[in-house]
């Protein structure tokens, strides 16, 4: 018999040992010792230790992906450690070295929400573009970059920055709109927010995939210069200033060559001349060669090793890619998994601060809400005054819409509306339509709580229009689902729309049109319409920010990241061009066995309003458009050139109410130059109370006043007279000066 005292001792030992062994499946695997783990040396130093340690095939470990869980599971044992992300690399846990866990999060974190966990849908990028902010785009990347770590992935595939050259892509709503100056900066401000939260961070598609036609083979025709001074632009000042970790090479071929195997813009461009040292992915099944693609700059395959695994080690031992060139691809890997702090310090997993994701949302919303016609101060409504409001079409009693594809944020709860496009293939779930639930309907009801606030879902034009007559105010939701995988035929509304918004503004003349859209939008009615609002995707919190720019709680400040042409054949393409013997327009962008076709830009420099400019086009709405509740006044333009280029001028709030101005700068350029008429080269968004006046003060960085020079392979700045304009948006320029610059900038 055991005394009551040994008994309890023996239990307390039971106890003690269960504890341990629980405890020990919880303990982190010890870190390897080795001189690379020393984190006063530099990454690159650390990298080099740690290749001394590794084998040929673990090498090769690094430079493929190893499947995608839950689309090829099975392909490589390692997967059932994978997060359920996109694409999964197995680290080297002998070497410290952690596993890559990727998820897409153009827009919020994407596939990882797929599997069933919670992320904050953001309003989509084009519409964070619309803020021409750069502290507001750092805030949306950090947040991103918060909860991919929160749902353990420790690097996001985000960052589109394509321009939209073609306004018919389907992709637009994840990228930054048409100019590479503006988007090249905001996806700077994005990919420094990401990789602030210790996750490595990408830019994509590099480049020129600015349709999603024929994607897998469209072969994009577009000289030089253009190429330097449009898309690759963008791309670079994304490079130098957001240094982002990784750089995602595209789909489609560049010049002949298919973009993830372009010596051209990997090698020489990104490599050589922009001094990107982290590591170029390809897109998902982007990879078309072995030896090729390694000698011409593409680091890492992915989602799996079809020519980066077993081919890529044949290659190495016959000497067909140089064992130096695998040290590369390795060594960018790896010293980015230092820099990044992922293998040092991995961030901790949470469940996503769902209350600081609706903060971020709902003021990128209300940030990037553009206010496109205010005829009559129709707007801000009254709640105190308004008796009754009719709410219109565009599912707003249920949720708002969002864009399709990889940049998918799974909706909290599920869509709003039941999904039209259900299954279980790529093509199904590309092309989902998903509302998420933040209804303007209820935030509509919520500000005006004395007014009768009926809705009517619009699908009869007749009756909505009925349902219009008899209230104060009608506003009217109309709808564009864009999606990846595919681009829309026309810009014209879908299903009649058009009709809906006539019908509504004959019968009440306070119409107002709200647009919920993944780009421009062609808007026939709008001079019927009392006002018309452009809220793009506006994300988790788009029901309530729709509802403060409507009732003037906030004031609108965005101005359009995109023109918005008065009709299709406006466009510099007639129709997107498709593979040879299909009829051109929204072909499909997942065919398999098309050999490629070209694309031909032959636009060249003349991208959205530089076209319409140059070609003497009245768009609808023009690049840089967005009125406020107030108005402003500019004044004193003070220009110093010579060497560099030195702007300033005074904006003054001549309105009544609080608000924001993006006060914007162009540039016109001597003949001899052979520019389109003008360039945007500077903007500031401002705060003024009512009289407040501020002087912006602008020195214009070099690159922006130069063109790119083909035969010297050089961006110059050509010495002569310019015009240097300021004002509210590309087509009001009430400011202007010119100015000598001699070359030397
Ligand atoms: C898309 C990429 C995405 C990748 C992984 C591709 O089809 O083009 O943007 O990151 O899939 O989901």
């Amino acid at each position: 018999m055991l005394s009551v005292n040994s008994r309890k001792l023996a239990v307390a030992m039971v106890a003690l040992a269960a504890a341990q062994i629980c405890f020990a499946q919880f303990r982190q695997p010890a870190k390897p010792k080795g001189p690379w783990m020393d984190k006063s040396l530099s990454p690159d130093a650390r990298a080099n230790l740690v290749m001394k340690e590794m084998t040929l095939d673990e090498k090769i470990q690094l430079v493929h992906g190893a499947g995608m869980a839950g689309f090829c599971a099975g392909a490589d044992p390692s997967l059932v450690r994978s997060n359920g992300g996109a694409g999964f690399v197995p680290g080297i846990p002998r070497l410290g070295l952690p596993d890559l866990n990727m998820a897409d999060s153009a827009v919020g974190v994407g596939r990882g929400a797929r599997m069933g966990r919670y992320s904050t849908a953001l309003p989509s990028a084009l519409a964070l573009a619309s803020s021409w902010d750069m502290g507001l785009a750092r805030d949306y990347g950090a947040l991103i970059g918060r909860e991919l770590a929160d749902q353990g992935y420790n690097v996001s595939l985000g960052g589109g920055v394509d321009i939209t050259r073609e306004p018919r892509n389907g992709r637009n709503f994840e990228y930054l709109g048409e100019d590479p100056i503006l988007a090249g900066n905001m996806v700077a401000g994005w990919i420094q927010g990401v990789q602030s939260q210790g996750v490595i961070g990408d830019i994509k598609h590099y480049a020129v995939n600015d349709q999603e036609t024929g994607r897998f083979f469209a072969n994009a025709i577009i000289d030089k210069r253009a190429l330097r001074e449009t898309d690759l632009l963008a791309f670079e000042i994304g490079v130098k200033k957001g240094k982002p970790d990784m750089v995602m090479c595209s789909y489609n071929l560049i010049n002949g060559d298919w973009a993830c195997e372009n010596d051209y813009t990997l090698n020489q461009v990104l490599k050589k001349e922009w001094g990107f040292q982290g590591w170029v992915i390809s897109d998902w099944f982007g990879t078309h060669s072995t030896v090729k693609a390694a000698n011409a700059g593409l680091d890492q395959e992915q989602p799996s090793g079809r020519y980066f695994s077993g081919e890529l080690k044949k290659a190495i031992e016959n000497g067909q890619v140089p064992m130096a060139r695998l040290d590369e691809m390795v060594h960018r890997i790896l010293r980015t998994e230092f820099a990044s702090g992922i293998v040092d310090t991995p961030q901790p997993t949470e469940v996503p601060d769902v209350f600081r994701g609706f903060q971020v949302a709902q003021r990128a919303a209300e940030e990037s809400i553009v206010l496109l016609k205010n005829e009559n101060h129709q707007l801000p409504l009254s709640a105190a005054s308004l008796k009754s409001i009719a709410i219109v079409g565009g599912h707003a009693d249920a949720g708002v819409l969002s864009g399709g594809g990889s940049a998918q944020v799974d909706p909290a709860g599920g869509s709003a509306v039941t999904e039209t496009n259900g299954g279980n293939d790529l093509r199904a779930f590309l092309s989902r339509i998903v509302f998420h639930r933040s209804s303007p309907l209820e935030a509509i009801r919520t500000a005006a709580p004395s007014a009768r606030v009926t809705f009517d879902p619009g699908t009869n034009p007749a009756s909505a229009a009925a349902v219009a007559k008899s209230a104060d105010v009608a506003v009217v939701f109309v709808l564009q689902h864009t999606h990846e995988g595919a681009d829309v035929e026309s810009l014209a509304l879908p299903d009649a729309q058009d009709a809906l918004v006539e019908q509504v503004a004959a019968a009440n003349p306070h119409t107002i049109v709200v647009i919920e859209s993944g780009g421009s939008v062609l808007t026939p009615w709008a001079g019927r319409a009392a006002a018309v609002l452009e809220a793009w995707y506006p994300g988790i919190r788009g029901g309530q920010a729709i509802a403060n720019v409507l009732f003037g709680k906030v004031n609108p400040s965005a101005k359009l990241a995109v023109t918005f042409p008065a009709s299709d054949s406006e466009l510099p393409h007639a129709a997107i061009p498709g593979p040879p013997g299909k009829k051109p327009g929204p072909l499909d962008g997942l065919q398999n066995a098309t050999p490629p076709f070209p694309v031909r830009y032959d636009e060249g420099l003349k991208v959205g309003y530089k076209w319409f400019d140059a070609e003497k086009k009245t768009p609808a709405f023009p690049f840089g458009f967005g009125l406020s509740y107030t108005t402003f006044g500019y004044s004193k333009l003070q220009v110093a050139g010579a060497a560099s280029l030195k702007v300033s001028f005074a904006v003054q709030n001549t309105g009544k109410r609080a608000g924001q101005e993006i006060a914007q700068v162009y540039l016109s350029f001597p003949a001899s130059a052979g520019e389109p008429p003008k360039r945007l080269i500077g903007w500031q968004k401002i705060a003024l109370k009512p009289g407040e006046s501020r002087t912006v003060s602008l020195t214009i960085d070099p690159l922006y006043l130069s063109i790119f020079d083909p035969a010297t392979n050089r961006w110059k700045v050509v010495p002569g007279e310019y015009r240097v304009m300021a004002g509210p948006s590309s087509a009001a320029l009430p400011l202007s000066s010119n100015v000598k610059l001699d070359g030397g900038v």
